[in-house]
C-alpha cells in the first residue's frame, strides 16, 4: 500500500505545475497585441503577435504552436516558449542559460505571476514572473507597450537565491516568434566613413547573428537595429516589418534562427562572449531594452513610430529645441589658436547659427595635443595656443553673440598622457602581451569606480569653472582593445558588461546635475547610435563622411530608426563637385550645422547659407519634430526625396535630389505623403542661390493635398548633383 501510495505521488509530480486554468497576458498597443499565455505544463509561451485582435474570446482560445507531438502521441510544447531556458526540450537556441551550484546547467521557467500597471493613459508595464521549480532562479519579464506609437521594448531581470554565486552565460533581453512565408532582413554594417551601409538577405533554415565585440566604439562595423521583411522584403509603404533595435551602448548581439518548422526565432540582447556573469545570491541582471514595432503598412510607418515614440519617451530633450552650429574640426583640424576660434566665433554669428562648437585639439600641455597621439586624459588647456583658457573662449563666443560647446572624450586615455604616467591601471591593457592601438590610445576601464569618478571631475571641474557651456560632443574613437581590467582581477568577464554600465553611470551622473547641457554622441564618426545612450545625448553624428551623396544614403539608413533631430548634419568641404547648395540641401533635412569656414565660401555662396540658416530657423519646427516621409529611395535610382509634415499638416517641407541621373533621363513626379487630401497648398521653392530663378513647374501654384499626393510634383530633373527645397503651406 505504501509502495503505491510513492508511486502515485511519482505520478503526481511531472503534473505539478498544471494550472487549471491557463492564463492569457496581453501586451496590446493601439494597432498590435503580443499574447503569451500558459499551457498545461505550467510553463508560458508567445501565442500570437501581429495587428489587433478584436475578440476576446478568440484570444483567450488562441492555441499553442505545438511543433512536436510525440511517439507516443503526447504533445510537447516546443518552441514559442517565452523565456526558453537552456537543456529542455526545445533543441534551438535558448534565451537563458545558468550553471547551478551543483554544477547543473539547465533551467525550465514557470509561470508565477503577472502584473499589468497602467503607466498613463498611453503606457502600461506588464511585468510577468517566472521561477525555476528546481532551484532558487526567478526571471521577471518586463513590457512596456506605449500605444499610441505602437512601440513595445522589453527587458529581463535575473535573479537567484543559491548559496553561492551561479554563472549567467546567456541572458537574452527578449525572444520573440514569428510565423511567415518567408524572411528578408535588412542589416546595417559599416566602418569609418561607411556608417549604416544596408543589406538584404532571406533567413532560411539555421542562425544569422549580427552581433558586435567592440566594446565601447561598439556599432563600428555592425549596427544595433535591424528591419525584418515577413513574407517579403521589407518596402516603403507596404507589407508586415518589425523594426527592432537594443538600447546598449556596447556588446550587443542578435540571433536570427530559422527553425525546422520554418518560424523564426528573435533574440536579442548583449552579446555574451566573454561575458559569463557570476551573479551574486540576490543580485539583480538586468538586462537591456530591446524595443520594436511592427508595421502592416511598411517601413516608413514603423519608423514614424519610432520617431514619434523617441520623441516623446527616449531621446534625452526629446521635445526640447535643437542648437544649429559651427564646428572648427573641418576647418581647422589642430591648427588654432585663440584668434582663429574668436574669427569662427564671429562667422557663426554671421551665418545665423545659436553655437560654436571646438573640436579636438584644446588640451594637453606636458603633452600637448598637436595630433591624435597624445594627452587623452589630461583635460586642461593646452596653455600655448589658448592662454586664456576655457573662461577666454566662453568670454569671445559671448562677445560674437553664440553660445559656446566643446569637444571631449572621457571615457579615453593616450599612453602619452599624464594621466598614464599616473595612473597605467586605469587603461584597459593587457599585462602581459604587447599592447594594440587604435587611434594611438587606450580606452579608460570605467567598470572601475575610481575611474568613473575620475571622468565625472572631469567634466564637473569644467562645467563649475566654466557654467556657459551649452554643449559637449562626447566622443568615444576606440574600441575596446587589449581585453584586461587590473580593477577587476579574476573576474574578467565582467569587463564588457561593467564597463558600460559604468559609462552610463558617468553619464547618468553628469546629466543628472547639469540636465541643461546639451550634448553629442559621438563615436568616430557613428560608431555610437542607440537608444540607452540616446537618454543622455541629444543627437548623435552620424559620420565624419559628410560627402553629401554619401550622406543621402547614410542618412536615408538612420532615419529608419532615429528621429531627424537626433541625426546631426553639417556643410563641409567634402566633395566639392558638389555645389554649397546641394551640400547644404543634405544637412539641412537633420540637425543642421556647418563645419566649414566661410572663408571657403564666395560671397554669393556665404550669403545663400545665411539665407539657408535663416529659413533653417523659421522652419526647423517641422523638419525636426514633423512627421517625416521618405519618398524616393536612393537605392531605387538615381534621385531621392523626403518630407517633413507638420503634425497640423498645416506646413511641409520637401527636399529632392538628383544625384547622378543619365543624360535626358526620364524622371517621375514625386508624390508627396501625409497632407490632408481636401486642403489646398501653396507650392514654393526656397534656398535657392541669391539671384536664382525657381525653375520648378509648379512654383507658386496652388494644389490640393490629394493632388499633391496622387499627382505630385515635377520636383526631379536631369540635372547631375541638383537638389530643391520647397515648402508647402495650406491656405
Ligand atoms: C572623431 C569625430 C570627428 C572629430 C575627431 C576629432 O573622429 O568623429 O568629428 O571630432 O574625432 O579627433
Amino acid at each position: 500500500m505504501k509502495h503505491y501510495f510513492i508511486l502515485f505521488l511519482v505520478c503526481l509530480l511531472p503534473c505539478m505545475h498544471i494550472h487549471a486554468k491557463q492564463t492569457v497576458i496581453k501586451v496590446s498597443t493601439h494597432e498590435l497585441d503580443l499574447v503569451f499565455k500558459t499551457a498545461p505544463n505550467g510553463r508560458l509561451y508567445q501565442v500570437y503577435f501581429g495587428e489587433k485582435l478584436l475578440h476576446e474570446e478568440e484570444i483567450e482560445a488562441l492555441p499553442h504552436y505545438l511543433s512536436h507531438v510525440a511517439s507516443d502521441g503526447s504533445v510537447c510544447p516546443r518552441g514559442w516558449e517565452v523565456y526558453p531556458g537552456s537543456g529542455a526540450e526545445d533543441f534551438f537556441e535558448p534565451a537563458f542559460a545558468i550553471q547551478h551550484n551543483d554544477g547543473n546547467m539547465t533551467s525550465i521557467l514557470y509561470y508565477q505571476s503577472h502584473e499589468i500597471r497602467k503607466i498613463d493613459t498611453n503606457v502600461t508595464e506588464t511585468v510577468i514572473k517566472m521561477a525555476d521549480d528546481k532551484y532558487p532562479v526567478e526571471v521577471t519579464l518586463f513590457y512596456v507597450s506605449f500605444a499610441r506609437e505602437n512601440v513595445i521594448k522589453s527587458w529581463t531581470e535575473i535573479k537567484h537565491k543559491e548559496k553561492k554565486p551561479v554563472d549567467i552565460s546567456l541572458y537574452a533581453s527578449s525572444m520573440l516568434y514569428f510565423q511567415s512565408s518567408s524572411y528578408y532582413l535588412n542589416e546595417y554594417s559599416g566602418d569609418w566613413a561607411k556608417e549604416a551601409q544596408l543589406s538584404t538577405q532571406e533567413l532560411v533554415f539555421g542562425k544569422k547573428i549580427i552581433d558586435t565585440k567592440l566594446g565601447s566604439r561598439a556599432a563600428m562595423h555592425a549596427y544595433p537595429f535591424f528591419q525584418l521583411g515577413l513574407g517579403e522584403p521589407a518596402k516603403e509603404d507596404q507589407g508586415k516589418v518589425l523594426l527592432g533595435t537594443i538600447g546598449w551602448t556596447g556588446n550587443f548581439r542578435f540571433t536570427f534562427e530559422v527553425d525546422n518548422v520554418n518560424n523564426l526565432r528573435v533574440l536579442s540582447g548583449i552579446n555574451p562572449y566573454a561575458s559569463t556573469y557570476q551573479l551574486k545570491p540576490a543580485e539583480i541582471f538586468k538586462t537591456p531594452e530591446f524595443i520594436y514595432t511592427l508595421s502592416h503598412t511598411g517601413v516608413g510607418k514603423a519608423s514614424r513610430n519610432l520617431h514619434d515614440w523617441a520623441r516623446n519617451y527616449q531621446l534625452k530633450d526629446g521635445k526640447g529645441e535643437r542648437l544649429t552650429l559651427l564646428n572648427n574640426w573641418e576647418a581647422t583640424g589642430y591648427d588654432f589658436d585663440q584668434d582663429i576660434l574668436a574669427g569662427l566665433m564671429h562667422e557663426a554669428k554671421e551665418l545665423g547659427v545659436d553655437m560654436f562648437l571646438l573640436d579636438d585639439g584644446w588640451f594637453g600641455n606636458k603633452h600637448p595635443r598637436l595630433s591624435d597621439n597624445a594627452a587623452l586624459g589630461d583635460w586642461e588647456v593646452m596653455r600655448s595656443k589658448l592662454p586664456g583658457g576655457i573662461p577666454a573662449l566662453v568670454n569671445a563666443a559671448k562677445d560674437a553673440g553664440v553660445k559656446f560647446g566643446i569637444w571631449v572624450e572621457p571615457e579615453m586615455i593616450s599612453p602619452k598622457s599624464e594621466l598614464f604616467e599616473k595612473h597605467p591601471e586605469w587603461a584597459i591593457m593587457l599585462p602581459n602581451r604587447e599592447t594594440y592601438y587604435y587611434r594611438s590610445q587606450l580606452v579608460l576601464d570605467m567598470s572601475n569606480p575610481e575611474v568613473q569618478e575620475y571622468a565625472f571631475g572631469v567634466l564637473d571641474k569644467m562645467m563649475t569653472e566654466n557654467p556657459d557651456i551649452a554643449y559637449f560632443k562626447w566622443d568615444c574613437n576606440s574600441p575596446v582593445t587589449n581585453i584586461y581590467s587590473p580593477y577587476l582581477k579574476e573576474k574578467q568577464n565582467h569587463l564588457y558588461i561593467d564597463h558600460v554600465r559604468g559609462v552610463y553611470n558617468l553619464l547618468d551622473r553628469f546629466t543628472t546635475k547639469y540636465p541643461g547641457v546639451a550634448m553629442m554622441m559621438c563615436s568616430g564618426g557613428g560608431a555610437r547610435c542607440d537608444y540607452e545612450g540616446l537618454k543622455y545625448y541629444t543627437e548623435f553624428w552620424c559620420s565624419d563622411n559628410t560627402d553629401p551623396i554619401d550622406r543621402l544614403y547614410i542618412q536615408w539608413n538612420f532615419s529608419q530608426f532615429f528621429p531627424i533631430k537626433s541625426m546631426a548634419a553639417h556643410v563641409t568641404g567634402w566633395n566639392k563637385d558638389a555645389s554649397v547648395k546641394f551640400r547644404t540641401d543634405v544637412a539641412m533635412m537633420c540637425k543642421f550645422g556647418f563645419d566649414i569656414s566661410m572663408e571657403e565660401m564666395s560671397r554669393e555662396e556665404q550669403q545663400y547659407c545665411i539665407e539657408a540658416v535663416a529659413s533653417y530657423n523659421r522652419l526647423k519646427k517641422i523638419i525636426l519634430d514633423g512627421d517625416f516621409y521618405r519618398l524616393v529611395s536612393p537605392y531605387e535610382g538615381n534621385h531621392t526625396a523626403v518630407m517633413h509634415v507638420s503634425d497640423s499638416k498645416e506646413k511641409a517641407v520637401l527636399f529632392t535630389y538628383d544625384i547622378h541621373p543619365l543624360y535626358k533621363e526620364k524622371v517621375l513626379p514625386v508624390k508627396l505623403q501625409g497632407l490632408e487630401p481636401m486642403k489646398r497648398y501653396r507650392i514654393q521653392e526656397i534656398n535657392l542661390m541669391p539671384g536664382q530663378k525657381s525653375t520648378l513647374p509648379e512654383d507658386g501654384m496652388v494644389y490640393s493635398g490629394d493632388y499633391l499626393m496622387k499627382i505630385g510634383l515635377d520636383a526631379l530633373t536631369a540635372n547631375r548633383i541638383h537638389s530643391r527645397m520647397i515648402e508647402v503651406t495650406a491656405l
